[in-house]
């Protein structure tokens, strides 16, 4: 079945996360809509998806390039009653999210780059970009997750900048993926998740994003706008930064940046 409003309405009926859904044929980013929709009272759990964006965006200010009809565009709002500085455990909820599902899809390969790349076989395969409102540092306001992952888009057609890079569901496990399906079982294994940090705390999800990262333990060097910090990884902590061991031994934390493995 296709993936439209009406289908993904009637998958979505009664659920906690989609149930209010707002579908697009074309939209610069589902996140900047759904911000939008949010600051005007939008409830927890809607959801905004477009078939394609026109100014997709990635962290880092970055593009996300966002073609029709293959992958999937999507943002969901979220009203938890914590405080701004637990925020990126949200967003490392949504990574865990989504290294659950689509390791159903194939058959392992799966892993988190921090802060929250999901990559199968070491190539970009999904991004998630979080942005938060809150209007003191005592509660959030609301959290738009946004995630865009790439579904059926061939390799020929990623952009050229990327093609190397990243992937697609359908160049690893080598079939057509319905978008229904996946979009549904999206939602349904956020809100379990979302249900779990709120009802069990940080400490089980942490420790399975911990599970699919394969940076623990190697040399890493994180780019960042003011600098780079190399060091052995150790973990995340519980307000979503990098620990990091220098060359000197000390313990560091880094809050945000670019990510990768490097030898030696
Ligand atoms: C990243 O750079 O890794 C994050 C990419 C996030 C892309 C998704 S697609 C749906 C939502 N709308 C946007 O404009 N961006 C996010």
């Amino acid at each position: 079945m296709d993936l439209n409003e009406k289908n993904l309405a009637v998958r979505l009926a009664g659920k906690r996360i989609g149930n209010n859904i707002h579908f697009y044929s074309e939209v610069e980013s589902t996140n900047d809509v759904l911000f939008r929709l949010a600051c005007d009272g939008a409830p927890h759990g809607t959801v905004v998806i477009a078939e394609c964006q026109t100014k997709g965006k990635g962290r880092l200010n970055r593009e996300w390039q966002s073609p029709p009809g293959c992958n999937i565009y999507a943002s969901i709002a979220l009203r938890p009653p914590i405080e701004p500085v637990y925020a990126p455990q949200i967003t490392l909820m949504a990574g865990v999210a989504v290294a659950d599902l689509l390791s159903g899809y194939c058959n392992g390969g799966v892993t988190l780059k921090w802060p929250n790349d999901v990559q199968i076989g070491g190539k970009k395969v999904c991004g998630i970009l979080a942005e938060m409102s809150a209007s003191s540092g005592d509660s959030v306001d609301f959290v738009v997750v946004g995630i865009g992952i790439n579904v059926n888009i061939k390799k020929n057609d990623f952009d050229e900048s990327i093609r190397n890079t990243a992937t697609s569901l359908v160049e690893e496990a080598g079939q057509n993926i319905s978008r229904l399906d996946l979009a549904a079982d999206l939602f349904a294994k956020f809100d379990d998740l979302y249900t779990r940090l709120l009802d069990s705390g940080f400490g089980s999800i942490k420790d399975v994003w911990l599970s699919y990262c394969d940076m623990v333990g190697k040399q890493a060097r994180v780019i960042f706008n003011n600098g780079i910090e190399s060091g052995k990884v150790l973990g995340i902590d519980d307000f979503g930064a990098l620990v990091i061991s220098d060359k000197n031994g000390k313990t560091k934390r880094v809050i945000a940046g670019d990510a990768s493995v490097v030898k030696g």
